[in-house]
């Protein structure tokens, strides 16, 4: 709820509030983020100056004492002594850039929807629009605040318009400003790169700027936009967090700094780099969202809060609690190397195992044999499909699977069809040599012919064959920047994405039944301006398992299980030469979208079951693995991670070993979130353990002599595994989150059936289950 008790704007959800007020100088000041206050009366919260600070300057209005700089406020000016961080650089059509915006009116109504092309949420919701003026600018400035029904977060964008007859520039504009009157934080980001994605860093703020950013053209996989701003001590259950994440998938910006007199003030929004955005008499700009959230218990509830924002407002309304299909994907079963022989045979392995969609990833259009050539060319390779692509299709559809195919939309190689007749649709500057990336240039999605291109000539492809599923790629950072179509190259790189929306938006609305999952040579572009179109995101091309629980774990703070693409690959690892457990791999995926990227044939018989009853125990608990309330463990041991989703009366637990410890410590397991008085079943799920693991050891377990890696045992190994202890148990509530005992781990003393074997990088899964009266 928003209310307006001049001089006061209170926003309410249901566990936050948001508090700012208008000074007397007609500037906002911002009083309160955080946990829900009940006060009618907010004299305590204001920040009562007296005599200023040394060398502080005298705002010079109504002689009040208001000196800027010391000031908590909402959205600062330039030049008028406030000396920190601008969220707003604009050149006047005079050459001065000083700006000082004041109050002049609110409006309440409902929520607020772009009309420049920017994603916004889809849910019911109220907006406070403050409306700001600079007289002498001839500029109005409006501040939105967005809350949408049953959602502990707040939207923020900016507006600004230019009532001046001449132009102005816009050089820097953040969607919002907050300014925290404490500065005891220690600043969380997601970085990393490609098979690295959204690795989680925490370090210490002190004075000074610290900048999280992205000059790629897309939001990265350097730097997620997201962002924590975490008290000191704070943990996954415990402490004050404030959690922030942009709606764009361009670059991105945000920036947090500790000012000398105990403050913090942080921003978010496009990147400044590279950047002008000219605007005329009667134009505006409108920034993308930014959304704020906060929790006093720790990461956990941050998570929850942006889970939920994500699952009910960003994805594309007919995926919101839509259960998401289990994907074989051709790309690390065949890469470039197949035919529609082989695409047939795998559609018939993975309908076998109980897979649903079937997914021809790269490498199926007209001169596409490797990565050299034919992007932007969307016919059928008649080489490997000699029957083309319904006929394909139909037969995939005949196996009892659905159909989804590879898109690389924004890209051309110079060696296509596309090039030779349109080079001028590539991104590149007269008379400099283009750098490639992968072999391949950027289409100028500024262009509108070039948007109309890509348009239609996917409709094209997606009108002739029943597709459920569309996977966007998108494999190269923006160099090169210009495009002829543009007034100014500094809107460059927002025109581009302006453009990909476009794009985005025209395939949702003819196909609004077709799930797009959007990847970007992995999670180069895992944003919620992607998911605002395509509701799930192939997180990396890493599928290593323990590789990916440092990927989705950092994902896991700020996006849900349901938006998170995970498939079971095989081993080792294309991605690290490491050889991991075809158990750890499922039970990694099992904490998203499930799909496999497999050559099913090659799997053992053994094999074969193991995959089988993985997908039966995914399907099985599916609606909870993808919209279940998600939480992490803090970490007791350092080899160790676990996670934990639930669901009313069932919660699943991942327990994750990354190195082997010799004669590990007894280990136990608290269950979070259960009921202390009722009872539940506590159990782990079955896994088989390969006697190749055992090497040479086996000879120890075995009644007669065999060479371990002999043909005999290798073919027993094939069809044999060694059972591994499972774990079974009924108490209370209460007793499990005190703590379960778990049964003795594999101390190197042999083997025994009721041993948990836990090698390196092994893994179990814990169903714990309310018991049914009878
Ligand atoms: C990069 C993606 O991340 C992969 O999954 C695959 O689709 C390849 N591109 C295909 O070129």
């Amino acid at each position: 709820m928003i209310r307006c008790q001049f001089p006061y704007f209170i926003l309410e959800t249901e566990a936050l509030s948001y508090l700012f007020g208008v000074m007397p100088t007609g500037q906002l000041e911002h009083l309160y983020f955080g946990k829900k206050i009940v006060d009618q009366t907010y004299d305590a919260l204001h920040t009562k100056l007296t005599l200023g600070a040394g060398s502080s300057i005298l705002y010079e209005r109504n002689e009040a004492k208001v000196f800027l700089d010391l000031m908590p406020l909402e959205y600062s000016g330039v030049g008028k002594g406030d000396f920190r961080l601008t969220p707003m650089e604009v050149k006047m059509p005079d050459g001065t850039f000083v700006q000082d915006f004041v109050y002049q009116s609110y409006t309440i109504e409902k929520a607020f929807e772009s009309n420049q092309g920017l994603p916004a949420p889809t849910k019911e919701g109220q907006s406070l629009i403050i409306t700001l003026v600079d007289d002498h600018a001839q500029l109005e400035l409006k501040l939105i605040y967005t809350l949408y029904e049953g959602q502990n977060i707040i939207a923020r964008k900016a507006l600004l318009s230019n009532k001046n007859p001449n132009p102005i520039v816009i050089r820097k504009m953040m969607s919002f400003m907050l300014d925290v009157s404490r500065s005891d934080f220690d600043l969380m980001s997601f970085d990393g790169g490609w098979i690295k994605e959204t690795h989680r860093h925490i370090r210490p703020l002190h004075y000074g700027t610290y900048v999280i950013d992205s000059t790629t053209g897309s939001s990265s996989n350097r730097h997620n936009p997201g962002i924590i701003l975490m008290e000191k001590g704070c943990h996954e259950d415990y402490g004050v967090c404030i959690g922030i994440n942009l709606m764009y998938s361009g670059n991105h910006y945000e920036a947090v700094q500790i000012t000398n007199h105990g403050m913090m003030r942080v921003m978010s929004g496009i990147n400044p780099h590279c950047f002008e955005w000219p605007l005329n008499q009667g134009e505006s700009f409108e920034t993308p969202y930014a959304i704020l959230s906060y929790s006093n218990q720790g990461f956990n509830l941050l998570s929850t809060h942006f889970h939920d924002f994500v699952n009910e407002c960003v994805v594309p309304k007919p995926f919101q609690k839509t259960l998401r299909p289990i994907v074989i994907n051709s790309w690390e079963a065949f890469y470039f190397d197949f035919n529609e022989n082989k695409l047939l045979k795998l559609a018939k392995d993975a309908q076998s195992l109980g897979i649903e969609l079937f997914v021809l990833d790269d490498g199926w259009f007209k001169n596409r044999m490797d990565d050299t050539s034919g992007l932007g060319d969307y016919e059928i390779n008649s080489k490997r499909l000699k029957k083309g692509l319904p006929s394909l299709v139909k037969k995939i559809n005949q196996k009892g699977l659905d159909f989804g195919l590879w898109f690389e939309p924004e890209m051309v190689n110079p060696d296509s069809d596309l090039y030779r007749n349109h080079p001028e649709y590539a991104i590149k500057i007269e008379g400099r040599t283009p750098s490639l990336g992968r072999n391949q240039l950027v289409l100028d999605l500024c262009n509108p012919e070039v948007i109309q291109y890509i348009k239609s000539s996917m409709k094209h492809v997606m009108d002739q064959i029943p597709i459920r599923y569309l996977k966007w790629d998108m494999n190269r950072h923006i160099t090169d920047f210009y495009s002829p179509h543009l007034p100014n190259q500094g809107m460059f790189f927002h025109r581009y994405i302006l453009g990909l929306y476009a794009i985005l938006n025209h395939i949702r609305h003819h196909f609004p039944d077709v799930l797009i999952e959007t990847c970007s040579s992995g999670g180069n572009r895992f944003d919620l301006g992607m998911l605002s179109y395509g509701p799930q995101i192939w997180a990396s091309d890493d599928t290593d398992p323990i590789e990916r629980l440092k990927i989705q774990e950092g994902l896991s703070y700020l996006y849900p299980q349901s938006t998170i693409s995970a498939h079971v690959s095989p081993a080792p690892h294309a991605q690290t030469l490491r050889h991991t457990p075809l158990s750890t791999r499922f039970n990694v995926a099992n904490f998203g979208v499930l799909g496999y990227e497999y050559r099913l044939s090659d799997l053992s018989p053994l094999e074969k079951g193991e995959v089988k009853s993985q997908i039966e125990q995914y399907k099985r608990y599916r609606e909870i693995l993808q919209f279940g309330k998600f939480k992490r463990f803090n970490k007791n041991r350092s080899n160790q991670i676990r996670w934990q989703i639930s669901h009313q009366d069932t919660h699943i637990i991942g327990n994750f070993q990354t190195l082997a410890e010799a004669s590990p410590d007894f280990d136990t397991l608290h269950v979070k979130d259960l009921n202390p008085k009722q009872m539940y079943h506590l159990r782990s799920i079955k896994q088989s353990f390969p006697l190749s693991r055992f090497g040479h050891l086996i000879s120890h377990a075995l009644p007669i002599k065999l060479k371990h890696d002999g043909l005999i045992m290798r073919t027993i190994g094939r069809y044999r595994g060694l059972d591994n202890a499972t774990e079974s148990v009924t108490a209370s509530g209460e007793i499990l989150m005190n703590g379960y005992r778990m049964k003795q781990a594999f101390m190197g003393t042999g083997y025994d059936p009721n041993t948990r074997l836990m090698g390196d990088f092994d893994s179990q899964i814990y169903i714990v289950e309310k018991v049914r009266e009878t």
